[in-house]
């Protein structure tokens, strides 16, 4: 059985402060190849794509998590030249994490300190037995 996956977007559209770059193309390969299926975190199935503006335009390269039934992560300052290994780390992180929660300490190198966003699952409350429980 295929599982659901875990998504990874890379904007495509911010630019480098010094040199006016759009690192995103680069940075896609980079995680795709990093995170290609003879690697165990493929089993997990990843889908790495990019996307025009997430609206963290302040701090390029700006990256997000998104699984079903999972907190969604937005990352900013992200370089195709010295964060493939941190974002492939927080990758495997958030495969592991039930709910995808976790506080900055617990996550890898520069992501502990460029968290843009950090938004919880979403909690569909169900009635039963006449109580609404989350
Ligand atoms: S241009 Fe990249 S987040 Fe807006």
């Amino acid at each position: 059985m295929r599982s659901e996956p875990h998504r990874i977007f890379v904007c495509t559209s911010c630019r480098n402060k010094v040199t006016g770059n759009r690192p995103g193309d680069e940075l896609i390969g980079k995680l795709r190849r990093a995170l290609r299926p003879s690697d165990p975190v493929a089993d997990t199935n990843f889908a790495v794509s990019g996307v025009a503006c997430m609206a963290g335009c302040a701090r390029p390269c700006v990256v997000a998590f998104q699984a079903a039934e999972k907190t969604a992560w937005l990352f900013g300052d992200m370089d195709p030249e010295t964060d493939v290994d941190d974002l492939v780390a927080f990758a495997r992180q958030y495969r592991d994490i039930g709910d995808g929660w976790c506080s900055s300490g617990q996550r890898p190198g520069k992501l502990r300190r460029t968290a843009l966003a950090r938004v919880p699952a979403a909690i569909v409350p169900v009635e039963t037995g006449g109580k609404i429980r989350p």
